[in-house]
């Protein structure tokens, strides 16, 4: 896929809100045609309303990427409409919390449905249409990808399983040329009752942010699509992102020292 964006086809999983709405408002503000997706049918509508003030090359596909015929269907929808994919970005996650000895098993069931599933589901029915554009497949993943957190277990596993597979597709897909990117996310503004799956496996509504202290939703969205323009494999945000991703590398052992001097922050954190 050239650099120049207009006329190009681009799937968002998840982006009836956050970050995926994010990045399908930057793209269509830079002439790509947008094929929003969402579970929630109301919300879904909404932002397509809100798209179609951008542009009139949008479409809401409302289904579950945790299932993958209806993610053939996501894939499908897109062909149908647009006669063509460039763009695959895999948005939609969910986080968690509690440690391992506290968890009901049905956490990890959530999270990897919607994490490594929810990926891996368009990514299949998407190559074949991919190879033909050149086009590129983005995760959205985490700083919690980069090593394993204290009451993250489950959140942190599906986000390293995104690197494997995002890995894995670069050679596989390397004669077709299709760009892999991986977005490794720092902690960024949430919407109103964002929610997480809490160690009895029920879903909990997360407390509001401090927006002083976080990345806005549209700097991550002008991250990815930097990614995508640079063909680049890994994307790693915010300073204390890059210092982590740098240390956790070469010096795991320290990054633990200090992970465990502040155990407390982490058990504050996941109350
Ligand atoms: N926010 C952060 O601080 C942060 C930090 C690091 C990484 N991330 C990553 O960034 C991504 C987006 O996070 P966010 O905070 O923007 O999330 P969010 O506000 O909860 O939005 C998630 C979106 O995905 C949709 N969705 C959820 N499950 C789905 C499914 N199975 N099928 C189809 N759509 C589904 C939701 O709509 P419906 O509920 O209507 O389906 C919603 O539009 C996630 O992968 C997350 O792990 C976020």
């Amino acid at each position: 896929m050239k650099n120049n964006f207009p006329g190009k086809v681009a799937v968002i999983t998840g982006s009836a809100r956050g970050i995926g709405k994010a990045i399908a408002i930057e793209l269509a503000k830079q002439g790509v045609s947008i094929v929003l997706n969402g579970r929630n049918q109301q919300r879904l509508l909404k932002t397509e309303t809100e798209l179609k003030k951008i542009t009139e090359n949008v479409i809401a596909v409302c289904t579950d990427v945790s299932d993958a015929s209806a993610s053939q269907n996501l894939i499908k929808a897109a062909i149908d409409k647009f006669g063509k994919l460039d763009i695959l970005i895999n948005n939609v996650g969910v986080s968690m919390r509690g440690t391992m000895a506290e968890l009901n098993p049905d956490v990890y069931r959530k999270v990897f449905e919607s994490n490594v599933l929810g990926a891996v589901n368009p990514t299949i029915p998407a190559i074949p249409f991919l190879r033909k554009t050149k086009g590129s497949i983005v995760y959205i993943s985490s700083l919690a990808g980069i090593r394993g957190l204290p009451g993250l277990s489950a959140y942190c596993s599906s986000k390293m399983a995104l690197r494997a597979i995002a890995e894995s597709i670069r050679l596989e897909e390397k004669k077709h040329d299709i760009h892999v990117g991986l977005i490794q996310v720092g902690i960024t503004e949430i919407e109103h009752n964002k929610e997480t799956v809490s160690a009895d496996g029920s879903l909990m509504v997360l407390q509001p942010r401090d927006k002083a202290k976080v990345q806005t939703t549209e700097q991550v969205a002008l991250a990815t699509i930097k990614n995508i323009k640079k063909r680049k494999f890994i994307t790693t945000l915010t300073a204390i992102g890059k210092l982590n991703y740098f240390m956790q590398a070469r010096f795991p052992m320290l990054v633990e020292k200090i992970i465990l001097k502040n155990l407390h922050k982490f058990e504050e954190k996941s109350k």
